[in-house]
């Protein structure tokens, strides 16, 4: 490799400081050793960037691989003669193993493979989940699909219009609340949706999250158009032996979590049974036992948090499916509202499948151009997208509060007499 052309960069280089690891300094070392154009141009930009207090990337960027219709962000540089390496600097989307699990031999290969056909910039990983290769040009981005796919038997990831790369949880592989095995659940799905990911075909971006219980490690709820989180329907499970434990303080509370600070000895009135958001446990101090009153438990997790060694999530689990999370365009954040509070899920997943497809139909005929589902849902109202679209019956669960306005919609059908009245017939009792 030739001689690199370096830039002063005193700015970026003051991030160098201070404990948090570096990722000017990574890039630096990276570069020096590899003597890789592109990173050294990186940073050249990026000093630009911070002088000028704007970006200097070209608005958009459309490029990719044959059959697919997304999984690569082309963006190229708009100070190409300053920077020539980076005149384009495409972003992949590798996608990531359900719970981003690897065996370093597969990491080797990425590496090997990004680092002749690459940047060697990487994020490991992107919000949504993939892998993220961070820059390379175009002429390279057939061959990386060639060497994802036939050396490392990876596929890209999504982007676009189309069903985005699923995440989940670590959920089972080491969490003894996981309620189901989302990342079997995680990999069916994308394995059965393929088409779905790399052809886009919907009005909008259309997201999965996968998470094994209501404690939401992958932010199921606020991050995907389709909220899948683990729960349960029976009684929580109790080993009062071990509550006592708590009690005598022979079991740290939150497994050690709090104890960088001194919050005094563990009380469980204070601690558990006063925060219990809907107050139905009970600590009966003379008898030395806990009593929870499940039928009132909403299965917040706080409890089983607070003494996971005492306290197990029930044993007949499924998952709730909520609907509708966004970031703030157009409409507004929102969170996933809660759609079927409760499904057994088993492989194949069939009922899931069904149940997906049935939003997809509507929301692919109906959805306006670049509309969220959750966009869709506030236009068309939840009781039309509950009743008419996925067929379901309106429970109190699928509310908060009952509505507080008296705008009620109703069908002509549940009024006695329908809608066609003849004014000459009122006037007759109410003459003018
Ligand atoms: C002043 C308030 C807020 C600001 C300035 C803000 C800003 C942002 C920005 C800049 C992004 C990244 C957008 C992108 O990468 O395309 C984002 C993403 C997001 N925001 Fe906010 N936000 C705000 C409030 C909220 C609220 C209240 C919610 C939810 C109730 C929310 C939910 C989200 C979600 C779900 C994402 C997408 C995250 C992802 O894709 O991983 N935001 N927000
Ligand atoms: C027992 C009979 C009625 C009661 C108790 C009643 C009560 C009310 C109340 C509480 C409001 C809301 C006021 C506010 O929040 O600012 C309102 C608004 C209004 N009412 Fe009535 N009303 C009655 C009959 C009528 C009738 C007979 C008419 C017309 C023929 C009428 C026309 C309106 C209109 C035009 C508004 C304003 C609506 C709006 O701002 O969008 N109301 N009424
Ligand atoms: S969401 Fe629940 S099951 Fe998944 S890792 Fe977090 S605590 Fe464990
Ligand atoms: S899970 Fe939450 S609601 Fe249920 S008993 Fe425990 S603290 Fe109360």
């Amino acid at each position: 490799m030739g001689e690199v052309k370096k830039h002063d960069t005193p700015k970026v280089d003051q991030l160098k400081t201070g404990p948090w690891p570096s990722f000017v300094d990574d890039i630096y070392s990276y570069s020096e050793k590899h003597k890789k154009q592109a990173c050294f141009d990186i940073m050249g930009q990026m000093e630009l960037s911070y002088t000028n207090r704007e970006t200097h990337w070209k608005h958009g960027g459309i490029v990719g691989v044959f059959g697919y219709g997304g999984g690569v962000i082309g963006r190229y540089s708009d100070q190409q003669e300053k920077f020539p390496a980076i005149w384009a600097f495409h972003t992949i989307r590798v996608h990531h193993t359900a719970g981003k699990w690897y065996h370093t031999s597969a990491l080797k290969k990425l590496c090997d493979m990004w680092d002749s056909r690459g940047s060697g910039i990487v994020n490991f990983h992107g919000s949504t989940g993939d892998i993220i290769l961070l820059g390379t040009v175009t002429d390279q981005l057939e061959p990386i699909f060639f060497d994802l796919t036939h050396q490392l038997h990876w596929d890209l990831g999504g982007s676009g219009s189309n069903l985005r790369s699923p995440a989940c949880c670590v959920g089972k592989s080491r969490c003894e609340w996981a309620l189901i095995d989302v990342q079997e659940l995680d990999y069916e799905l994308t394995m059965a949706f393929q088409d779905e990911l790399h052809r886009p075909a919907f009005p909008y971006k259309f997201k999965f999250k996968f998470s094994g219980c209501p404690l939401d490690c992958v932010a199921a709820v606020a991050r995907a158009d389709m909220s899948f989180i683990g729960t349960w329907r029976d009684e929580i499970r109790i080993d009062q032996e071990a509550v006592r434990a708590y009690v005598r303080g022979e079991l740290k509370p939150n497994a050690g979590a709090f104890s960088d600070r001194d919050w005094g000895p563990f009380d469980i009135k204070k601690e558990v049974i006063d925060l219990c958001p809907t107050k139905c446990m009970y600590w009966d101090e003379n008898e030395q036992k806990l009593y929870i009153n499940n039928s009132e438990c909403n299965r917040c997790m706080h409890c089983i948090a607070v003494m996971p060694e005492a306290l197990r999530p029930g044993q007949d689990t499924g998952i709730a499916i909520l609907i509708g999370a966004k970031a703030p365009i157009l409409e507004g954040a929102q969170l996933s509202t809660l759609i079927v509070p409760f499904m057994k899920v088993e492989p194949p997943y069939d009922e899931l499948k069904d149940f997906i497809y049935k939003a997809w139909d509507y929301w692919m005929e109906n959805g306006k151009n670049r509309e969220r589902i959750g966009e869709l849902i506030q236009r068309i109202g939840l009781n039309k997208f509950i009743t008419e679209v996925m067929g379901l019956t309106p429970i109190p669960q699928h509310v908060r509060v009952p509505r507080d306005n008296p705008y009620i919609f109703w069908k002509e059908e549940e009024v006695e007499g329908g809608w066609t009245r003849d004014v000459a017939e009122f006037r007759k009792r109410h003459p003018a």
